[in-house]
């Protein structure tokens, strides 16, 4: 794995531009694996202005989600979708027919997990963009989570249903499911790029690069990927 130390979330998230538009214009027909979060907020914003800027098209394009509540659909605004529609997909030219998230409100959820992973193996990404959880967890593979695992439906963690409270009215109205791309799915990505800012990401990133390859800690397997860069802020590498 390839480590970047930056000083701030500005200088992380002009990094993952650079990495992301490497791959991009090498590829028109690239196949992006994205991820929510507020991580990657900048970095969707700087696609948006370079695209804006600079022209780079998004038109051959496909995406990947990596998860989505249980639950909720784009007409929830606490909704995976909703959050890319708003933060990255209407800021670019990509075709909203060719951006794929799990559908929260699939009525057969063991039918939508096998959609979901056929998808995945249709559309192996080019580049797989990831946060990471202040336990560890990529996607929502929690702590535990099985290195080959597939998509699948996960019962969240409650540090995960706290973390991701803030961005709720209440905890309560936190979902407790959610669809998710598994490690394996994750893994299969051409090259990855994981970014981390802030104190809190502090411990899962001393994991991450220094702890032992073990399913307690799932971004751990990413050292065992031949092309992963991690990117982080002072904050967030300061035990590395
Ligand atoms: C959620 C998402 C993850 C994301 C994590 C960190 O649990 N499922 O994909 O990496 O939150 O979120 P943030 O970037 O807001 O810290």
């Amino acid at each position: 794995m390839k480590v970047i130390k930056v000083k701030n979330y500005e200088e992380m998230s002009e990094e993952a531009l650079k990495v992301v538009l490497e791959v991009v214009k090498g590829n028109e027909g690239s196949v992006l694996g994205l991820a929510t979060g507020s991580t990657p907020l900048g970095l969707y914003a700087k696609m948006a202005q370079d695209h804006k800027e600079n022209g780079t098209s998004y038109a051959e394009c496909r995406a990947v989600n990596l998860d989505e509540y249980v639950g909720l659909d784009a007409s929830s605004d606490q909704s995976y979708v909703y959050f890319m529609r708003e933060n990255l997909f209407k800021h670019i030219d990509i075709k909203l027919e060719n951006t794929h998230i799990p559908n929260g409100k699939a009525p057969d959820k063991n039918a939508e997990c096998a959609r979901y992973n056929a998808l995945l193996g249709e559309l192996r990404q080019d580049i797989q963009v990831l946060g990471i959880g202040s336990n560890g967890h990529i996607a929502f593979n929690e702590p535990g989570t099985a290195f080959d695992s597939v998509t699948h439906i996960v019962d969240l963690a409650e540090s995960t249903i706290k973390d991701n409270s803030r961005l709720f009215n209440s905890i309560d109205e936190v979902p407790r499911q959610a669809f998710t791309m598994g490690l394996s799915n994750i893994m299969n990505a051409k090259k990855i790029l994981i970014l981390a800012n802030g104190e809190g990401k502090a411990n899962a990133i001393r994991e991450l690069v220094l702890g032992e390859i073990r399913e307690e800690v799932p971004a751990s397997i990413l050292r065992n990927h031949p092309d992963c860069i991690l990117i982080c802020d002072e904050s967030a590498g300061k035990y590395i």
